[in-house]
């Protein structure tokens, strides 16, 4: 097998400089063209602006993959009404760690694609809504911020341009729903983060009832690239429908866990190949391609290409490319308890089928994994899932749903496992004939093919 080097799979923009002294400050961005995106855009019209967003091709990074310039464009214009980006740098789904380490070593790219958004869809005003725990993040980011004033980025008249812009940090109180953007607007408003109805949507009454842009802090720090390389350049990476860079975060038995920024559409084995696959003498198992509220793959899939299409052709979703990956070791029904425990926490209880839902799924998934199950059990959970997805009033329930109907495709035999053994098999008490008869592909035989 040929393995790609590093300088053929990766396309560092975003991380290009993490690792050079005093990556965070002012001064060494701008060494790395910093806030040259923002002098162009600033001599552009909005509209243009908004335009070349869009031509782009850039898609949110948040999770849904939606375009970033055609959601500038929503914005009415002419409405006497004050407008609002908000960065959503809430970052809690499991597995993703790619908005935390950036705005830890990268600050003013975020920034500066902040001032240039607001910019685009005349805004006065814009806020980072920033998962609270992370304490030395909020201290960066409140430096940057402080730093963008001092040299004129922020503030009144920015660059002579006459455009002023204020930029409030905020942050949040530590809760997953409170990155799905309504629940995220009334957290913001000083309210319990629940999720809204819509319409009407952020666009037309968003945060203090007024037209609001949310967008993720990836998808934002994208857009100065766009200025000053050019959207040709950014077009020249990905496909023709999912275009440009992204951070792809390996984590979990993996030989080289960490961010890795590459074109859309880069493979798991492509990634394996530079990052060294999996630990040393262990094998793939399951994976998860944007976090655990998206539906699991496994050996199978390496080759899939991680865009949009890509993924959801092998029937799950790219999310936030946090590649989980789990090796032979790993018990499947003790990985997806534990990620329906998640959910069933952070629930927010505003609608019937995740609020109960979730519940039961924990209880009986602790039973199985207990050996306390019986084989209605599965078809149960599957109903219960079934009842959740598609039915639940925001799109936490979906991603709880996904784990067990996934998990139930490709590894149903284990869950029976559980039951007519009466317990776990990977439960080191017990024998380890399950584990060794089973046929997973090793990494090494894997990446061979
Ligand atoms: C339960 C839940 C949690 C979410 N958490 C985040 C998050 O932490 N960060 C984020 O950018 N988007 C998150 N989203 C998606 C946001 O609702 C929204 O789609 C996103 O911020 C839009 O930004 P984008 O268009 O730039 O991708 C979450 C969605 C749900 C349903
Ligand atoms: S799906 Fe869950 S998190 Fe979303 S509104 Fe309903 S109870 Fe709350």
């Amino acid at each position: 097998m040929t393995v790609d080097s590093p300088e053929k799979v990766l396309t560092p923009v975003l991380s290009a400089f993490w690792d050079q002294p005093n990556s965070w400050t002012l001064e060494t961005y701008r060494r790395h063209e910093g806030y040259e995106g923002l002098r162009k855009a600033l001599a552009m019209r909005p509209d243009d602006l908004i335009a070349l967003v869009k031509d782009s091709g850039l898609r949110g990074r948040g999770g849904a993959g939606f375009p970033t310039g055609m959601k500038w464009q929503f914005i009415p214009q002419g409405d006497d009404k004050p407008h609002y980006l908000v960065v959503n740098a809430d970052e809690s789904e499991p597995g993703t760690c790619k908005d935390i380490p950036l705005m830890f070593a990268n600050p003013h790219a975020l920034i500066e694609g902040i001032v240039i958004a607001c910019y685009a869809i005349r805004s006065h005003h814009a806020f980072i809504y920033v998962r609270g725990e992370v304490v030395p993040v909020l201290r960066r980011l409140h430096h940057a911020v402080a730093e963008a004033y001092r040299a004129g980025y922020l503030g009144k008249n920015i660059q002579e341009s006459g455009f002023d812009l204020e930029l409030t940090v905020h942050a949040g109180a530590g809760a997953y729903i409170c990155g799905e953007e309504t629940a995220l607007l009334d957290s913001l408003e000083g309210r319990r983060g629940q999720p809204r109805l819509r319409p009407p949507f952020p666009a037309v009454a968003g945060l203090y009832a007024c037209p609001t842009v949310v967008n993720n802090v990836e998808s934002i720090a994208s857009v100065p690239s766009i200025l000053t390389q050019g959207k040709e350049w950014f077009r020249s990476m990905g496909s023709e429908k999912s275009p440009g860079f992204t951070l792809y975060s390996l984590s979990g038995h993996v030989a080289g866990p960490g961010q890795y920024e590459a074109p859309l559409g880069v493979t798991l084995r492509q990634l394996f190949g530079i990052s060294g696959g999996m630990r040393p003498g262990h094998r793939l198992k399951f994976w998860t391609p944007g976090g655990s509220s998206t539906p699991l793959l496994t050996d199978e899939h390496l080759d899939i290409p991680l865009d949009y299409e890509g993924v959801s052709a092998a029937g799950s979703m790219l999310g936030t490319k946090a590649l989980q990956c789990f090796d032979e070791t790993t018990c499947v029904v003790r990985a997806v308890t534990r990620w329906t425990e998640f959910y069933a926490h952070e629930s927010c209880g505003k609608c019937t089928p995740c609020r109960e839902g979730t519940y039961w799924l924990v209880q009986m998934l602790r039973d199985i994994e207990a050996g306390k199950g019986k084989y209605e059990d599965l078809n149960k959970l599957n109903d219960i899932a079934d009842n959740i997805n598609g039915k639940s009033f925001c799109a936490l329930g979906d991603g709880a749903a996904s784990p067990i109907f996934s998990s139930l495709t490709y590894f149903r035999e284990e869950y029976e496992e559980h039951i007519t053994g009466r317990g776990c098999p990977f439960d080191p008490a017990r024998s380890t004939a399950w584990a060794d008869n089973n046929h997973f592909t090793t990494a090494q035989g894997v990446l061979a093919k």
